[in-house]
């Protein structure tokens, strides 16, 4: 039994995805987020500056004295696995829970990975599944533009601009007749509906944040960290534009944010 929160953290909103996960999955846990919004996107930046961010990001949900970090960001999870290994908490990434799901569903063996650039980029999925199931195809996609376009919210019915993106970056995989694809990035599970009506609804897509919430709660219960009587208490952070991330959270989380959401500077930390 462990009251303390999970911290969850990500570039931006994207990682929303997993709290609603973990909302739904473990409604006892307290939860402390962190969305860097003053420095987002984070997937078309290098190395160094990744690791950086993401070190930074754990700092300030360390000071919050969280007992679980996860990082719901694949661009992190894929650059910086070394920051998460090296902190004083537990920690997950989205790659190796994603990876694992991705193994067992997948029929005819072939997978298509979806992720940002510097997430393509770093090979990290592929590295994962090849652990895992090691006669597997894998097609990767870069899709740099799926995170504007969520961002802003061009996510309904069928939207155009939206539909057609979907289809000139899915596009290959259609045509190797993948039967599941990696949702890589935390931002695209609210683009299932286009990539599905794109692909076919036989297609399974893994959801990045829905995998990571999973395997909190397994590594939870195996440290005996849960929070059985906690009452779900939400923290929200970010590094700018606080009314925006309150306005938008919503469609990530599926539910409101009734909390206040408290703006931080990391340079004071
Ligand atoms: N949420 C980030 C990820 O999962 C994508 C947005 C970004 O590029 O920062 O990689």
């Amino acid at each position: 039994m462990d009251k303390r929160p999970i911290g969850v953290f990500d570039s931006g909103l994207g990682g929303l995805t997993a709290v609603r996960q973990i909302l739904k999955r473990l409604p006892n846990e307290n939860v402390v987020y962190f969305g860097d919004t003053g420095r987002v996107p984070y997937g078309t930046r290098g190395e160094a500056v990744i690791e950086k961010y993401a070190k930074e990001d754990c700092d300030f949900l360390l000071q919050h004295d969280v007992k679980f970090v996860i990082a719901a960001c694949g661009t992190v999870s894929s650059v910086a696995p070394h920051i998460l290994a090296s902190l004083p908490v537990p920690a997950i990434g989205v790659v190796e829970p994603s990876a694992k799901a991705a193994a067992n569903a997948t029929e005819n063996g072939k997978i298509g990975i979806l992720g940002t650039s510097a997430t393509i980029n770093s090979g990290s999925f592929v590295k994962a599944l090849k652990a895992v199931r090691p006669q597997t195809e894998f097609y990767s996609q870069p899709c740099p533009l799926f995170i504007p376009l969520v961002e802003n919210g061009w996510i309904h019915d069928n939207d155009p601009i939206t539909t057609l993106t979907v289809e000139r970056y899915l596009k290959p995989f259609k045509e190797a007749g993948v039967d599941t694809i990696i949702l890589g990035c935390t931002h695209f599970p609210l683009l299932s509906s286009f990539i599905s009506r794109y692909m076919g609804n036989d297609v399974t897509l893994i959801d990045a944040g829905e995998e990571a919430a999973k395997a909190c709660e397994e590594q939870l219960k195996a440290l005996s960290l849960e929070n059985t009587d906690g009452s779900g208490q939400c923290q929200y952070f970010v590094s700018d534009h606080p009314k925006d991330f309150a306005q938008i959270a919503e469609i990530f989380l599926g539910k409101p944010v009734q909390e206040q959401v408290k703006i931080v500077d990391l340079n004071t930390l």
